[in-house]
């Protein structure tokens, strides 16, 4: 038998180009969920696609996947327009939460059907291995009636899988487990996806999966992608407010300020110094993250030395700690990680009057109407 490329799982470029998906339903206003997505994802490559809900993230994978008509715009894997294909041609495997099992058929024999049908080889064996791997041969002869949501979800992600698919596409894979299975099953997927290579898209809302798993992240807000980078690029430097606003735990704090010559000035509780090359005179938004400010010693602060602030709240949270700063003439709080592992140091407390620093480029400005990064 002739081994086709979508069962050896080689790995293949996907690309979408000005992709755009309009729903439309007699009797109602057509509704544009996807409005022109590009992305270029390299063979074997793992994305992790972020973005809140309702944005257009499902609508994506079920294009590339063929269970939802194309609007506008082309998808490709490898050099194929995959457009026209049905859904089992396109060589991509799928685990979404809809994805339903077949309610008849054992767990076995819902992961070997789809390689029954594509005349695989070794198909029991690959069945164990698999269900090994994702710690469910305890499952295998069970029907799925029997499963709790968390078993359904793995079984689910077993079956995307065994065919080792060139694509693989999963819609909250991990999302029914139980954290510490959540965590183990994570990184079997992660082993696994670098073992066979399948380019892979994963939607999380997660935020500590994606960066486990990713080696790009893709942000998506309102049907377009805000974003395409490393973990790290997004991280470091968010190509707009929502961004910035979306990634990262505890939230960044967004507050107006104005600058000045070399400063960023914010409120009433003085400046931080800022990036060369930006301009004067000029309302911005700043975007400060708790990991990036950090607290010296109380007092007096020279023009862009920091910032006055008195402690609203102080959570130690054993790893770190989360001190909650209220700044004279800002009504947001602004939140600032602490390191508590230092013995012997004097901890914030509620009422206290502290100093917060930030080194330039950790300093976020963007532009207050088009939200763009400075
Ligand atoms: N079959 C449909 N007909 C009309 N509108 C739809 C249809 N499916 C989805 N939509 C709309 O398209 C938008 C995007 O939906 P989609 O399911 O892609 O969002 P999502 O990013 O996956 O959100 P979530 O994180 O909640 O799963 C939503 O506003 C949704 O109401
Ligand atoms: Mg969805």
């Amino acid at each position: 038998m002739t081994v086709t490329a979508t069962e050896t799982g080689t790995a293949q470029r996907l690309r979408l180009s000005s992709l755009r998906k309009t729903y439309t339903a007699r009797g109602r206003e057509p509704f544009e969920a996807v409005k022109g997505i590009d992305l270029d994802i390299e063979p074997g490559e793992l994305v992790a696609l972020l973005g809140p809900s309702g944005c257009g993230k499902t609508t994506t994978l079920r294009m590339i996947a063929g269970l939802e008509t194309v609007t506008a715009g082309e998808i490709k894997i490898g050099d194929r327009s995959v457009g026209d294909l049905p859904p089992g041609k396109r060589g991509v495997g799928v685990g979404f939460e809809s994805y339903a099992l077949y309610p008849p058929l054992t767990v076995r024999e819902n992961l070997a059907y789809g390689l029954k049908a594509r005349r695989a080889k070794d198909v029991a064996q690959r069945v164990d291995a698999i269900a090994e791997r994702l710690e469910m041969t305890e499952l295998l002869g069970l029907r799925p009636a029997n499963l709790s949501s968390g078993q359904k979800q793995r079984v689910a992600l077993a079956r995307a899988l065994v065919r080792n698919p060139p694509v693989l596409l999963l819609d909250e894979p991990l999302s029914h487990l139980d954290a510490a299975q959540r965590q183990r099953v994570r990184r079997e997927l992660k082993v696994l996806q670098r073992e066979f290579g399948y380019t892979t898209i994963v939607v999380t809302h997660d935020q500590q999966e994606a960066l486990s798993l990713a080696d790009r992240m893709a942000v998506m807000d309102a049907g377009l992608i805000q974003q395409f980078g490393t973990p790290d690029e997004v991280f470091d430097r968010p190509a707009n407010r929502f961004v910035a606003d979306f990634v990262g735990e505890p939230a960044i704090a967004l507050v107006d300020g104005r600058t000045e010559a070399g400063a960023v000035r914010i409120g009433d509780a003085g400046a931080l110094p800022v990036p060369d090359g930006i301009a004067n005179g000029k309302d911005v938004v700043v975007g400060l993250r708790p990991q990036d400010c950090h607290l010296t010693e109380s007092g007096a602060t020279e023009s862009g030395a920091g910032l006055r602030a008195t402690v609203r709240v102080f959570e130690n949270l054993l790893e770190f700690g989360l001190a909650t700063l209220d700044l004279p003439g800002v009504d947001v709080p602004l939140v600032v990680q602490v390191d508590v592992t230092v013995r012997d140091r004097r901890l914030p407390e509620r009422g206290d009057t502290v100093t917060v620093a930030a080194a330039p480029d950790r300093v976020h400005l963007f532009d207050p109407t088009s939200g763009e990064r400075l």
